[in-house]
């Protein structure tokens, strides 16, 4: 394990190599615990580099067994071993030269799922950001782009299949029970992308006829046995490539593309050149055993990984600080697939309430940073919802701020120039701002600045004049590093609606820019009029979340109430309902820190109730509507000296007082909403399965009785209803004997996948209340449960920790204490799980101040550690840094 030096990374002390690699040649002896790569690599000196500057490459945790410069050893005093890389001087000025590298290695051992390991005894590798240094002493950095050959040797039998980025050259029997295969790359790549699996697997073929006509090979690997599983995956594959030749133009540029699915991954998925390595969780799915969730996921995840082909592996990043470059971009590009696919609306509704959830409160608390960082201790740490879900809500606004035509172009352009390079945030803005003719340097501080923005709005109708002005004020609130923030560029889509739902057009304001109906707020201070307006309009703001804000803005439920029955933006309406409902959870919970009565205002419940009774709006749209926001939401917004219990008490009795008014509506939802037909995963049936599971748990809720849910249990056929009866059953009545009975059934019905158990787990860990920890405490104990795997510990330990506000934020303080220990347990064998399950104590200073000493103390005994990884000790200072 790499331990923590200290050491901080600055975008400004960026420079280009001082050698140019143009080939690498692999060839890996593969064995479970000493597997020999030999590496040639072709270099020469950039021509202004003295001559005596020597050449330096990045390792970490290898024994070299060899090293040659031309096919010559090189003597001991010409180069030098240090813990962090090899340095190799006395190299050729001008002359192009070849180091060959041998090194030993051991998958075996590798726990921290980096470099090459093993996971069910197939060779798999993961080298995105810093992980190919673990495999041989390389320059390991984005910007060296090379052209690979590899050669794999193994045992035929245990591994008869051996793969590598690109096409297939060829391979032979080597007659002493091995067997070689060699792989050509023909594109130039950095070493993040390289990917090698060896092992025993299952396949399933197709076959994608580009646009150009090209046949392309398609296979998707998993276990033996699960091959019917793959086949969603493969089907959201082959509609991820005909989208992205249609939308943006881009065609697969291989004659394979391959996907492996391995159960001990770090992350979700990995876009490694022609040979995407996934979590399986992404990959397998079946009605009995995934849930309409898993099926999106997989979707946007295989969209996701293949997308990156173009942006991220075609054009790459010239540093990591570049990281959004690719990921923000790509997030982009898979919620347009996904919005695409399935309904605009809903996916934009489920893409506001995830950057909420998870952004908002990084933006807001200790870890905050700009979408693209100037410095970093450890590049593993700002894999975040930051660069990830903020990144693609600017490259959203960028498309907002140009309309489509323009932002197409900027793309192309894109593509077009930086085709084959390593890139910068600063390339990829300048091609918007050439073919817009606009200046994108305000815009540009998305980049740049951290916090969300906050925008306060007042509005003032002056009858006689006919006039609306709408009073604008923007807000970026300090964050770590950046103390005094400059006005940005806050793209605002704004709808006027009369009394009887009528729209006024906005097209034209006194004050502000206005392309169609977006606002341009510029400045700090800004005063907008509109003119000819005929009675006193409703202001819906921040249509379809044109910029990632938040917003003030005093508003009568009344007013909620028309925008949500008459907005023609349909995310609007639901951003209005989930507003109301919002009001009512925040009063709840302060009522309920008072100990005063809670109410619920009956406009509120009758707006939601009218909507989620409309037929006329798709069910998956109502399903969001009936879905309140979360404890952890309701947290966010009430933002300071926060009482978890308070605010799940009084959540509980907006709930109740909903399910009460809404008994006759949910029991015919539960009977109208029924499947007909086999079992489609499809958006539409989706949508049918959430709006009757949200009524089932709203009439459990009014009944106050398991009976109901334990019939859904009985009678589901597929794992979204069983799922859903199962967490409303754990949930409402932990200890009846029907939970008990349904939870044991449940584990004996799917004791043997791993992807279901793991459901089983998290449901079990997420059971609101203080008894919680004990339950994940004896749920760790289970002969099930083991910390070797990513996906169970997350299951668990994060599912504990992230989703179960009452029961992680326990008063005593026991439940970050049981983190700290897991923290300090997991991190030796796998720094990037502990530091990512480490940032659910992220919002700890929002807290009363009683569980934030807790948290401070838990926080503490973590950076006392000893030997700490470099991951860990980037979070927790940052977190303890007042
Ligand atoms: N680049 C990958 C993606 O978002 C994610 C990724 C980055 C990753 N680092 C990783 C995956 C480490 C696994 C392990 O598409
Ligand atoms: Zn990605």
């Amino acid at each position: 394990m790499r331990t923590d030096t200290g050491e901080i990374i600055h975008l400004e002390d960026y420079r280009q190599t001082d050698f140019v690699l143009e080939r690498v040649d692999l060839t890996f002896e593969l064995d479970p615990t000493e597997t020999k790569v030999e590496a040639r690599l072709i270099f020469h000196r950039r021509e202004d580099v003295a001559s005596d500057v020597p050449l330096f490459l990045n390792g970490d945790d290898l024994k070299m067994t060899g090293l040659m410069l031309d096919q010559e050893e090189i003597a001991a005093a010409d180069f030098d071993v240090a813990k962090h890389g090899l340095t190799i001087r006395d190299l050729p000025a001008t002359a192009p030269f070849e180091i060959t590298i041998t090194t030993e290695i051991n998958p075996q051992a590798n726990t921290q799922l980096m470099g090459l390991y093993r996971t069910n005894n197939v060779y798999c590798t993961q080298c995105e950001a810093e992980g190919f240094r673990r495999i041989t002493y390389f320059p390991d950095r984005p910007d060296v782009l090379a052209v690979y050959t590899v050669n794999i040797i193994a045992d035929k039998e245990t591994a008869p299949l051996l793969l590598s980025n690109g096409n297939y050259l060829g391979g032979a029997s080597m007659g002493d029970g091995r067997h070689f295969a060699a792989w050509f790359d023909p594109h130039p790549k950095p070493s993040y992308l390289f990917a090698l699996v060896a092992g025993d697997l299952g396949v399933i073929e197709d076959t994608f006829a580009t646009l150009s006509g090209r046949e392309v090979t398609l296979k998707i690997y998993v276990e033996h046995g699960k091959e019917a599983r793959a086949t969603y995956a493969m089907d959201a594959l082959k509609r991820s490539m005909k989208w992205d030749e249609e939308r943006f133009g881009r065609e697969y540029d291989l004659d394979i593309f391959m996907i492996v699915a391995v159960s001990d991954f770090n992350m979700g998925a990995m876009e490694n050149k022609g040979l995407n390595v996934f979590n399986d969780k992404y990959v397998l799915a079946d009605p009995e055993t995934a849930t309409d969730a898993d099926y999106a996921n997989i979707e946007a995840i295989i969209a996701h990984e293949y997308f990156h082909n173009w942006t991220g592996n075609r054009i790459t990043c010239r540093d990591w600080f570049q990281l959004c470059l690719k990921e923000g971009l790509t997030v982009y590009r898979d919620h347009e697939f996904s919005a695409d696919q399935r309904s605009r609306a809903v996916k934009r509704i489920a893409e506001v309430r995830h950057l909420k959830a998870e952004q908002f409160p990084e933006d807001a608390g200790p870890l905050a940073h700009p979408v693209r960082p100037t410095k970093y201790r450890e590049i593993n740490n700002f894999y975040t919802t930051t660069v990830y879900e903020k990144g693609s809500e600017v490259t959203r606004m960028i498309a907002t701020v140009l309309g489509a035509d323009l932002f197409k172009r900027g793309m192309d352009l894109y593509f077009d120039r930086h085709d084959g390079q390593a890139v910068t945030i600063e390339d990829f803005v300048a091609c918007f701002a050439e073919t817009s003719g606009r200046d994108l340097a305000q815009f540009s501080l998305w980049y740049h600045q951290a916090g969300t923005p906050l925008v306060t709005a007042a509005a003032a109708y002056d009858a006689a004049r006919q006039v609306l002005t709408l009073s604008l004020e923007q807000m970026v609130p300090p964050t770590p590093g950046q103390t005094a923030k400059e006005p940005m560029h806050i793209p605002l889509r704004i709808g006027l609606l009369l009394e009887d739902g009528s729209e006024v057009p906005v097209a034209a304001a006194n004050g502000a820019e206005m392309t169609g109906d977006v606002l341009h707020l510029v400045e700090r201070a800004q005063t907008v009029t509109f003119d000819n307006i005929a009675s006193r309009p409703v202001v819906s703001f921040n249509r379809s979340f044109s910029a990632p804000i938040n917003l003030q803005f005093e508003q009568s439920a009344a007013d909620r109430a028309l925008i949500a029955r008459h907005e023609t933006d349909l995310f609007a309406r639901w951003q209005a309902l989930n507003e109301l409902a919002m009001q009512e959870l925040v009063a709840a919970a302060k009522s309920a820190r008072a100990g005063d009565r809670i109410d619920c205002d009956l406009t509120v419940i009758d707006a939601l109730l009218t909507a989620a009774a409309d037929d006329t709006l798709e069910p998956a749209f109502r399903a969001q509507v009936l879905a309140l926001p979360g404890e952890a939401d309701v947290a966010r917004e009430i933002g300071t000296n926060n009482d978890p219990d308070a605010i799940h008490t009084g959540r509980q009795q907006i709930m109740a007082a909903i399910a009460e008014a809404g008994r006759d509506l949910f029991s015919t939802l539960v009977e109208t909403m029924v499947a007909t037909g086999s079992f489609s995963p499809d958006a539409a049936s989706a949508g049918r399965r959430a709006l009757r599971n949200s009524a089932l748990s709203y009439l459990v809720y009014a009944e106050n009785h398991p009976a109901r849910a334990v019939d859904a249990f009985k009678a589901a056929n597929n794992m979204t209803d069983l799922s859903q009866a199962l967490s409303v059953l754990a949930h409402r009545f932990a200890d009846a004997p029907e939970t008990k009975e349904a939870l044991a059934d449940f584990k004996e019905r799917f004791a043997d996948n791993a992807l279901v158990i793991d459901k089983w787990f998290s449901i079990q860990a997420a059971i609101p209340g203080a008894a919680a920890l004990d339950r994940v405490k004896s749920l760790m104990a289970d002969p099930l449960f083991t910390t070797s795997n990513p996906n169970r510990v997350r299951a668990l330990v994060g599912t504990f920790a992230f989703a179960n506000p009452t029961g992680f934020n326990r008063a005593d303080g026991e439940g970050y204490r049981f983190l700290a220990q897991q923290i300090l347990d997991i991190d030796p064998r796998n720094p990037q799980l502990a530091a990512r399950i480490l940032t659910s104590m992220r919002s700890w200073r929002s807290l009363e101040t009683t569980r934030a000493e807790h948290a401070r103390a838990a926080l503490r005994e973590i950076a006392n550690g000893t030997k700490l990884s470099t991951d860990i000790s980037d979070i927790v200072d940052r977190m303890l840094k007042a």
